[in-house]
């Protein structure tokens, strides 16, 4: 739903860049704005389309849901490490953000994925998985705020 309606209130504020989810306002924010009058948004055919690294994040925090559930009920949980290397290839919405320091990120991603790989017992799994969680919300603090409230819906309690 709310891809398509958007209440008028916030829509004014971020009707522009509302495809960005970059910059999407989190669910506590959202709360606080009263309901107004819901107007439906138009897409432009160029606001519909989400870039490769956009389609990318989009499943690793999928498949990072399923890692946790995983880790979580003590399964074996298979080997993710090489899953998402196109992070190093992959167009951005903002082309800008693809800087050293990004793709520095990127590597520390990578790592941190291998470490939850290689770790053993369960409680080391979780440990490092929760690490991992961390480096997703480090690199979205510089780059992509919006979605980091979806994010800590990962880690593992
Ligand atoms: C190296 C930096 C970096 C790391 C690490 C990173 N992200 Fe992202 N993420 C981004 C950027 C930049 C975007 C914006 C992509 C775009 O719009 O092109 C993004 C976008 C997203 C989105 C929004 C996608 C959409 O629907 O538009 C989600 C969700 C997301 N990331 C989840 C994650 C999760 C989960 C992790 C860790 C498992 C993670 N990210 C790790 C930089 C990063």
């Amino acid at each position: 739903m709310n891809r398509y309606f958007i209440s008028f209130g916030i829509g004014c504020l971020c009707l522009a860049s509302f495809f960005v989810s970059c910059s999407q306002q989190s669910d506590e924010q959202k709360s606080e704005v009263p309901e107004k009058k819901v107007v439906k948004k138009v897409w432009k055919p160029e606001e519909v389309k989400s870039s490769e690294l956009a389609l990318l994040m989009r499943a690793m925090w999928d498949s990072s849901m399923v890692r946790k559930g995983q880790i979580e009920s003590g399964e074996n949980v298979f080997a993710y490490g090489d899953l998402f290397k196109e992070i190093h290839s992959a167009n951005a919405t903002d082309p800008t953000v693809l800087t050293e320091t990004f793709y520095a990120f990127a590597e520390v991603y990578q790592q941190n994925m291998e470490a939850v790989d290689a770790a053993q017992s369960s409680e080391e799994k979780k440990t490092a998985f929760n690490n991992l969680v961390n480096t997703c919300v480090t690199c979205h603090q510089q780059y992509c705020q919006g979605p980091i409230p979806k994010i800590k819906k990962l880690y593992i309690k």
